[in-house]
Formats: structure tokens, C-alpha cells, sequence
């Protein structure tokens, strides 16, 4: 079924949901006019599977299409560099428009280069993994990582539309259905105790990709990051609390220089670390935190990291963008289906949450 749910603020775009790949350009002419240069962003894998569908629809239009390599270490400046270079000798000027073909990595890469690129162009996102639908091409957050941080470098840059085409899930590997999950997770705890529930509920239909179950899953966690992210488009309130598990988790990544710990997984083990540093303030009871745990693990997402210097961690953590005045912000979990801002936590009591999730 198609739907459109529209995200507001003051750059407000339509999210297209279940609409198929080839009628974007259909679209876009209707939109737009039959004119224009649209300038494809993706990765090979995604463009091998499904790069021919888009460019069908788009026959009418001058299309190029730059393929990024696959990876997390390719959100970095220097691959800003690369597109720019690119996108010169495909005569991208400030008419042209990105078609961000992915998951998050190429949509926080693409959306991060239409904002920058001669100050500014237009880009619509095409988001192809579970973590790109329901979280990461919703809410206008672009970047790139820096070796001292994660996403350290980006700004706020709404698309002008994203067109969630739900078939693109079937070739998707369980793992990255997975990293999927674990942000959906982080929304039932921020914000809907409701979703938590029918997350447990469906384990087995969510190990077994039902279809159906999938599609409300997805559409319950998208009505959280929009209705969030559109009271709160810059991050001046709520919005904050969809970093939940992010500090933890982002220290990770940084730590494996974006090559070890995927974004989701690290989610999931930063999850159980608050839930941790909440239980031990009575923010969340014995049972709660058990919840949260079993639930992660149900999914097989981790919980756990190898033994390894919490010091080291916690120096990462104190490059997160959340911090200030040279001070931690952590979000905590409130019971489940709620969180709060801390930011009186000391080095010590976050030393002793990754030694807790050290196996
Ligand atoms: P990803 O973009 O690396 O995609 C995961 C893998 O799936 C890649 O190997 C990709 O080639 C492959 N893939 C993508 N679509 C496919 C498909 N349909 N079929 C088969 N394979 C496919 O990872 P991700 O989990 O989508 O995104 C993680 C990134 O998102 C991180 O960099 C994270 O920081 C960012 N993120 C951003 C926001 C935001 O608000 N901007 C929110 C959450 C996460
Ligand atoms: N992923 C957190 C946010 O979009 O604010």
C-alpha cells in the first residue's frame, strides 16, 4: 500500500512509502518539469541490484551516476573531495539535484555533499536498508566522520522528498536488517512503551522477515523519528533523546576507525550500557533492564564487547556532539517508552557501565 506522510518544520518534505523505484521519475517530472540534471550517488552493490529500476524512470532526464565504494570508512572528507571532483566533470551546477540510492552511509555522505556542493543543491533520498527507512533519511541530520568522531562533520540539510521503495528489503542481509532494529529499539524505549511491546510480541515473525509485520514495525518507528524530528528539527529539545545508546556506540565506532562495529550493532550494545547507568540512578528497574537485554538478544543483536580499556572509551566519548562545556550529556532511560537528558554523569560511573558490558 502507498502512503505519504509528511514531515513538517520549516523545510517541510513528503516521505513517498512503498512506492516503486521506476516512478520516481514520473514524479519528478511532474514536480519538477521534464528538464534537468539529476546526479545519482550510490554504491555498487545497491547500483548492481538497483540502479537499472531508477535510471528506467528517468530516461527522460540528463542522469550520471557516481558509485561510492561500500563501506562506513567512506563518510569522510575525502570522499567529499572525490564527489566534488566527480560531479565538476559531469557539469553538476546548482540546478542539479542528488538521488541518494542507499543506506545511511550513502545518504549522510550524499545529503552531506548536496549541502556543501557550490552552497547548496537540492537531493531526494532513496533509502534501500531497514536503518535508512525508518531512521536516517528522516530528519534532515547529514555527515561525515573525522577520526577524533563520529558524524563530526555535517549540518542539518532536509531532502526535498524521500522515496521508500519497501521491496528493496528482500535482497537486504539479516545483518543489516538487524542494524535496523536496533534503532527501532532505541525508538520504543525514547518514546513508545507500545512499540517495545509489539516488538517482544513478534520476535519470531520479526526472525522470519514477515512482510506484514515488518511493514507496521517500520511504519510505528517512522511515526516516532517524524513526530520528533518535526517538533524539534534542529535538535534544540527533544530531538536529543534519539541519541539514546549514540555516545557508547559512537565511541565504538570511532575506537574500530568506522571499520569494525557496524552503526546499528553499536547502538544496540550503547542501549545496554544506558540501561545500565539507568538502573544503577533507579531510572529503570531490575525488570525493565532485563527487557531491554532479552529483547536485543532475542534479535541477535550484541550486548556485550570484548574486554578492552574503558579509558580509551571514555576519551572518545568526550568528542560527542551531544557534550557541553567540555561536559558529558548522556540520555537515559526512563522505564521504557521514555528518556531524559543527564548531564551531571561522572567519568567513573561511565567507566563502570563499559566495564559491565566487557565480557
Ligand atoms: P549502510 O549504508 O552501510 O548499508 C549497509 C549495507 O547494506 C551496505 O553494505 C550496503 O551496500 C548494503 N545494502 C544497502 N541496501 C541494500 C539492499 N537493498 N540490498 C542489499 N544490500 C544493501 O548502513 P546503514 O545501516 O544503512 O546506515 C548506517 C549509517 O547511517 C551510519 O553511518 C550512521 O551514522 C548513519 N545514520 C544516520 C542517521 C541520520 O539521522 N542521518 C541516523 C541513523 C544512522
Ligand atoms: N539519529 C538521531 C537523529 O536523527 O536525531
Amino acid at each position: 500500500m502507498r502512503q505519504r506522510i509528511d514531515v513538517g518544520g520549516t523545510h517541510g518534505y513528503p516521505l513517498f512509502l512503498g512506492v516503486p523505484l521506476e516512478e520516481l521519475g514520473p514524479y519528478l517530472e511532474n514536480r519538477y518539469g521534464g528538464k534537468g540534471h539529476y546526479l545519482v550517488i550510490t554504491n555498487p552493490v545497491i547500483a548492481d541490484l538497483y540502479s537499472e529500476k531508477l535510471l528506467e524512470g528517468l530516461k527522460s532526464f540528463r542522469v550520471d551516476l557516481i558509485t561510492v565504494p561500500d563501506s562506513e570508512e567512506e563518510k569522510s572528507l575525502d570522499r567529499i573531495s572525490k564527489l566534488t571532483e566527480q560531479a565538476l566533470r559531469c557539469r553538476a551546477d546548482r540546478d542539479t539535484m542528488v538521488l541518494a540510492l542507499g543506506g545511511g552511509v550513502i545518504g549522510d555522505l550524499s545529503g552531506f555533499f548536496a549541502s556543501i556542493y557550490v552552497r547548496g543543491i537540492r537531493y531526494i533520498h532513496i533509502p534501500t536498508t531497514l536503518l535508512a527507512q525508518i531512521d536516517s533519511s528522516i530528519g534532515g541530520k547529514v555527515a561525515v566522520n573525522h577520526s577524533s568522531g563520529k558524524n563530526l562533520l555535517g549540518s542539518f540539510y532536509p531532502p526535498q522528498a524521500v522515496w521508500t521503495d519497501y521491496t528493496t528489503l528482500t535482497t537486504l542481509p539479516w545483518e543489516e536488517i538487524q542494524n535496523g532494529l536496533a534503532e527501532t529499539i532505541k525508538h520504543a524505549v525514547v518514546a513508545d512503551p507500545m512499540l517495545f511491546d509489539f516488538i517482544e510480541d513478534h520476535t519470531n515473525d520479526i526472525l522470519n522477515r514477515d512482510i506484514k509485520i515488518m511493514k507496521e514495525l517500520a511504519m510505528r518507528s517512522m511515526a516516532v523519528k517524524v513526530k520528533i524530528v518535526t517538533d524539534d528539527e534542529k535538535e534544540q529539545g527533544n530531538r536529543i533523546l534519539l541519541n539514546l545508546g549514540h555516545s557508547f556506540g559512537h565511541a565504538l565506532e570511532t575506537d574500530e576507525a568506522y571499520k569494525g562495529v557496524s552503526h546499528g550493532k553499536g547502538v544496540s550494545i550503547g542501549l545496554v550500557a544506558v540501561a545500565i547507568l539507568a538502573y544503577e540512578r533507579n531510572l529503570v528497574s531490575e525488570k525493565q533492564l532485563e527487557r531491554i537485554v532479552n529483547l536485543l538478544t532475542k534479535l541477535g543483536l550484541p550486548t556485550k564487547i570484548a574486554d578492552r580499556d574503558p579509558q580509551i572509551l571514555l576519551q572518545l566519548m568526550a568528542a560527542d556532539k551531544k557534550n557541553k562545556a567540555g561536559n558529558k550529556v548522556l540520555i537515559l532511560p526512563v522505564g521504557i517508552g521514555k528518556a531524559s537528558v543527564a548531564n551531571d554523569c561522572e567519568d567513573d560511573e561511565i567507566v563502570r557501565a563499559w566495564k559491565k558490558i566487557m565480557n
